[in-house]
């Protein structure tokens, strides 16, 4: 295979990137416990972990969210998260959507090379991005955990994310 047939998709003399798998569903609500209670009933979710201190890109992100819970059911896990002021009011019925989807990566080199394949599309003038924003910095939280954001072509927002086992 020639050079060029990788540098197309990746920055020269890396590897093509392997596919990013599902890992979690970001869910605003207005009602924390309410949804909570309705995940946990409804799909028999159990709680994994809960969360009320978060990064400052979180922060930026998210103003205002003062508490985070990771819900699994089976393979599938779920981000209920509240937050309080601005951006903490129940949407119009009707009108909500999934805050965000997360999908992990396999290696800390894969987090890059997957910003760096989004930075090159976004950059590219092949796309119209409804949202010009370019995606965040990796951060890293206290657990080793890697992630960044990024909207896709109708801003509809990703997380990726890296997980070291002993955070997982
Ligand atoms: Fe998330």
């Amino acid at each position: 295979m020639s050079e060029n047939a990788v540098a197309t998709l990746e920055s020269p003399r890396l590897a093509p990137l392997r596919a990013a798998t599902f890992h979690h569903l970001g869910i605003q609500t207005a009602d924390l416990a309410n949804c909570v209670s309705w995940y946990q009933e409804f799909f028999g979710c159990k709680e994994n972990w809960a969360l009320d201190r978060f990064s400052e890109l979180t922060t930026s992100r998210l103003p205002g969210i003062v508490k985070l819970v990771e819900l699994r059911a089976g393979g599938t896990r779920f981000h209920l998260f509240e937050r309080e002021g601005e951006g903490g009011e129940a949407p119009d019925p009707g009108s909500a959507q999934f805050q965000h989807v997360c999908m992990e990566v396999g290696s800390p080199e894969e987090m890059s090379a997957w910003q760096r394949h989004w930075t090159r599309l976004y950059e590219s003038g092949r796309f119209h991005f409804t949202l010009d924003e370019p995606a965040t910095e990796i951060v890293t939280d206290e657990d080793g955990v890697q992630s960044f954001y990024a909207f896709d072509v109708n801003g509809l927002e990703y997380e990726f994310t890296w997980i070291p086992e002993a955070a997982s």
